[in-house]
């Protein structure tokens, strides 16, 4: 009996699963006959082999890289429920990143776009976009970010001091780190208590749901990521309330955009409005876009600065100039962080190492050439950005970590760690503010050893390392 139950559930399984990718895919496997390439099995496709490549030590460009041998740069597969196109080259770029004439849009995940919500930054299009990106561009500019510096700094020597005389996990470290940034920069909230723990909570449920089977049934992470969603909505509704009402004034992004954008602000510009709704999904944009890329930046330079101990050398020399030149006696200031030049390499080398975001998916609005071969609107877009990363003819012998590649302006659309074009990450100054006021107390008072040496990734959207990087740290 059970056994047939087993059978029955299974097979409903299936038919749920093949519902969804019908009603997520546009493209058939005949319109692309013409495009190089296998779809592999029916229904998985290729999933399997681009998951286990994926989570590898060499990730998705393993699995990339055979089939550009095999096809060349552009060829089609079937991967997570989707018929998809990768390409890769600066050209391909060029054409997905700058989407001029609106030639593609963002293309989310099912359960990305049911948890972020309609409104979110990462759903819009054309106008829509640009004008959301406009109202959210001033409180991230360095301007914007300023009044966050001390909170910033003070927080990453109270966080680096627990450290000290034990053995961590660097990726869970850092994430605590970045969340409570990024919590009290959006919206005042204190790095302890209970407030923190329930939005760190609710936070790591929504972040886990991302990568989950599109099924909202109890019990699934998927239905355990709407309801953190909602908790998280129920809080920061409570909290905008509060704003509107003028019972609690705070200078964070919230306010700026309460005062600014609010149903109830001053009358003007209808178009510098935000209703509640849009305000809620595009501040938990921001956390879900802003928290796992910093997390893992930090992480991966950890483990890049701890493998090349020249670099790491040089980066101290940099950092103790700074302490010298003030004889050690008070803190890092505002304009040291932003005149630490090597420093600005070595994260931008992380990122071209680590290509924390290793592919951006785009659909196709409308019918398209791209390297000869005709895309059809409707169809997923992959651009490879690890075969960009690695190209050596940009970046001679481009496993080796060197920071000083970046001493001369790179070509447009080689180095995308940031993305290009009107998505490019507009977190880019706070993300660089956060990991530089880091870096300054990590290597100027500390030095650490790692406790294993496996290089696996996490098998999600932002490449992660599976350990987590534990590390033994010491005082210098
Ligand atoms: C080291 C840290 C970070 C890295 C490596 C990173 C990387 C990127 C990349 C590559 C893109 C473009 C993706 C594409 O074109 O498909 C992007 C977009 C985005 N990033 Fe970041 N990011 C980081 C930090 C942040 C932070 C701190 C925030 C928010 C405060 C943020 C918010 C966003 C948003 C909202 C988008 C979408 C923009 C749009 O669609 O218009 N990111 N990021």
């Amino acid at each position: 009996m059970e056994l047939i139950m087993f059978i029955v559930m299974l097979l409903v399984l299936v038919l749920v699963v093949l519902l969804v990718l019908l009603r997520t895919n546009k493209a058939s496997p005949k319109e692309m006959e013409v495009i190089p390439g296998t779809l592999g099995w029916p229904i998985i496709g290729e999933s399997l082999s681009f998951i286990s490549e994926f989570s590898s030590p060499a990730g998705i460009y393993s699995f990339i890289n055979k089939r550009q041998q095999l096809y060349g740069k552009v060829f089609k597969s079937y991967v997570l429920g989707r018929y998809t196109v990768f390409m890769t080259g600066r050209e391909a770029s060029k054409i997905l990143l700058t989407g001029k004439d609106g030639i593609v849009s963002l293309n989310l995940f099912y359960t990305g776009q049911q948890v972020l919500g309609p409104t979110s930054l990462l759903q819009q299009t054309g106008e829509a976009h640009k004008r959301l990106r406009r109202l959210i561009a001033e409180p991230l500019s360095v301007d914007g970010l300023k009044k966050y510096f001390q909170f910033i700094n003070s927080l990453a020597i109270e966080t680096l001091d627990q450290w000290s005389g034990r053995k961590i996990l660097v990726l869970e470290e850092t994430s605590t780190f970045t969340l409570k940034v990024i919590g009290n920069m959006i919206m005042s909230l204190e790095p302890t208590g209970e407030e923190q723990e329930k939005f760190r909570t609710n936070f790591k449920i929504i972040s886990g749901s991302f990568a989950s089977l599109p099924f909202k049934v109890p019990g699934t992470a998927f239905y355990r990521g709407i309801q953190a969603r909602d908790r998280m909505y129920a809080m920061l509704d409570s909290i905008i309330d509060q704003r509107r009402s003028g019972e609690t004034i705070k200078q964070d992004f919230l306010q700026s955009l309460v005062k600014k954008h609010g149903k109830d602000a001053p009358e003007g510009d209808d178009d510098d409005k935000l209703t509640d709704k849009q305000l809620k999904d595009n501040i938990l944009t921001l956390l879900v876009a802003g928290h796992d890329t910093t997390t893992a930046a930090l992480t991966w330079l950890l483990k890049f600065l701890q493998e090349n101990p020249a670099v790491l050398e040089r980066l101290r020399e940099e950092h103790r100039e700074i302490q010298a030149r003030k004889q050690g006696t008070s803190d890092l200031t505002w304009s040291e962080v932003n005149n630490m030049p090597y420093t600005a390499k070595v994260i931008n080398e992380t990122l071209r190492m680590a290509t924390i975001l290793p592919w951006f998916s785009r659909k196709a609005a409308q019918d398209f050439e791209i390297e000869g071969c005709k895309i059809k609107k409707g169809w997923s877009l992959n651009l490879d950005v690890v075969s960009i990363h690695r190209d050596p003819k940009i970046f001679p012998n481009p496993e080796k970590f060197d920071p000083c590649r970046f001493d001369d302006p790179l070509k447009p659309f080689s180095f995308l760690g940031f993305g290009s074009g009107p998505r490019m990450c507009p977190g880019i100054n706070l993300a660089k503010l956060e990991i530089s006021v880091f870096l300054h107390h990590l290597v100027c008072r500390y030095k650490w050893t790692p406790l294993d040496t496996d290089d696996s990734v996490q098998p999600t959207l932002v490449r992660m390392l599976k350990n987590k990087y534990p590390v033994m740290v010491e005082t210098l």
